[in-house]
């Protein structure tokens, strides 16, 4: 991911002026394969193998982390004990006793801008939902379906890293690992479940590692949850499938809001494709289809007839980042990245699922 970043930063010449810009000076991996590739760009930055010298370099006035997850309390504490605004990646915490720890370190440092990474709500497809749902275009919530699916772990002969182990990823695994996709537009809409049902699923129970040895994949590879959502003085069910082992899912995000005078779909495996119904009672049900070009959050050089990607998404996330860093209250952009509010509250109702899940039973998010 620090990769992905290096080249949307790259290509900022892409987005028209937002009164800042990125400059990559300082680059922490303690792989030296790694730290090489960075020699690659056109002003090299400068490279450690230690986060704490990176941290030491008075050049660095922000850092995106994007590291193993056991190590996130750690990294993320000395981060903000230096000074350093921060994009974090999720989940922030391996669990939710180091989500805690940071978010407390987070609160003694309010001059800082600590947001978490999750660039899927920047599809121009998610955008457009955005924009209905403040428009509250639903009339009264019926459901929402909300899903983000892997499927490169269907495969047996996979080999385990350090996402397949609890130890490394966290015990609530794909939850960990890719739930906040899921959740951050929900939770943005103020979509916060009260009680949670989960069924979790460890498909593949034992991966070779490297040495060919067979060993414990430990984490759960998929999951389902179940939520009541109380909202507006009433409930609806909020439908969450986070999944490693989706068959033929490549980061699949999808999202679907229906309402009682309007209902919504989008998802990145129709990246040009939104469907919207109004609906009027009595009146005729028919979604209509909308082919989508490249109206992004924040204005770029890519003509609108044009098609949108992964990668525009995560420089559209890093725009609405250096927006904030820069022009605060003022930002240009309308939909700013997720917050540590936000990533904790996902934290809760990962608790609630891995409980849901040990006594079969629905359960209350703490
Ligand atoms: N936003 C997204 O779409 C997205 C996608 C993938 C991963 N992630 C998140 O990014 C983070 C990293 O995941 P990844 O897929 O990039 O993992 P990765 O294994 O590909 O990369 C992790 C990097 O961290 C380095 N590292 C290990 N220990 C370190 C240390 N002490 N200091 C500095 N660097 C260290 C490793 O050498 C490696 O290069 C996780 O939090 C993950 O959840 C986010």
């Amino acid at each position: 991911m620090g990769r992905e970043f290096a080249s949307a930063a790259a290509r900022w010449v892409h987005l028209a002026p937002i009164g800042a810009r990125p400059e990559i000076v300082a680059v922490c991996d303690p792989d030296p394969t790694v730290r090489a590739w960075y020699e690659r760009l056109p002003s090299p930055p400068r490279l450690y193998a230690d986060h704490r010298d990176l941290l030491a370099d008075p050049q660095v006035e922000a850092v995106y982390c994007a590291v193993p997850h056991h190590l996130h309390e750690a990294i993320y504490l000395d981060v903000l004990a230096s000074g350093r605004h921060l994009l974090g990646e999720k989940p922030f915490g391996i669990d939710r006793s180091a989500n805690r720890a940071i978010s407390a370190a987070i609160d003694e440092h309010p001059e800082l801008l600590v947001r978490c990474s999750s660039e899927m709500p920047f599809f121009p497809g998610a955008q457009r939902m955005a924009a209905w749902i403040e428009q509250r275009r639903f009339g009264r919530v019926i459901e929402v379906r909300s899903a983000f699916l892997h499927s490169s772990d269907l495969d047996p002969g996979k080999a385990i890293n350090w996402k397949r182990r609890a130890e490394t990823n966290g015990a609530s695994g794909v939850l960990n690992d890719l739930g906040m996709h899921a959740l951050h537009m929900p939770l943005r809409a103020g979509w916060m479940p009260d009680s949670v049902t989960a069924v979790l699923s460890n498909v593949v129970p034992t991966r070779n590692d490297a040495s060919g040895a067979a060993v414990a994949c430990d984490t759960w590879d998929n999951a389902s949850l179940l939520c009541r959502v109380p909202y507006d003085g009433y409930e609806f069910p909020l439908h969450v499938d986070v999944k490693r082992i989706a068959p033929g899912q490549t980061n699949t995000w999808l999202l679907e809001i229906d309402g009682t005078e309007g209902s919504i779909a989008f998802t990145t495996k129709e990246p040009k494709t939104l469907r919207t119904m109004a609906y009027a009672p009595g009146s005729e049900q028919s979604f209509a289809v909308t082919d989508l070009g490249y109206v992004s959050a924040y204005p770029a050089v890519t003509g609108a007839i044009f098609e949108f990607g992964f990668s525009d998404a995560v420089l559209q996330m890093w725009a609405a980042f250096v927006d904030e860093l820069a022009n605060g209250d003022d930002m240009k952009g309308k939909y700013p990245c997720a917050s540590p509010q936000e990533v904790a509250a996902t934290h809760a109702i990962w608790d609630a699922a891995m409980t849901s899940q040990a006594e079969r039973s629905g359960v209350s998010v703490g």
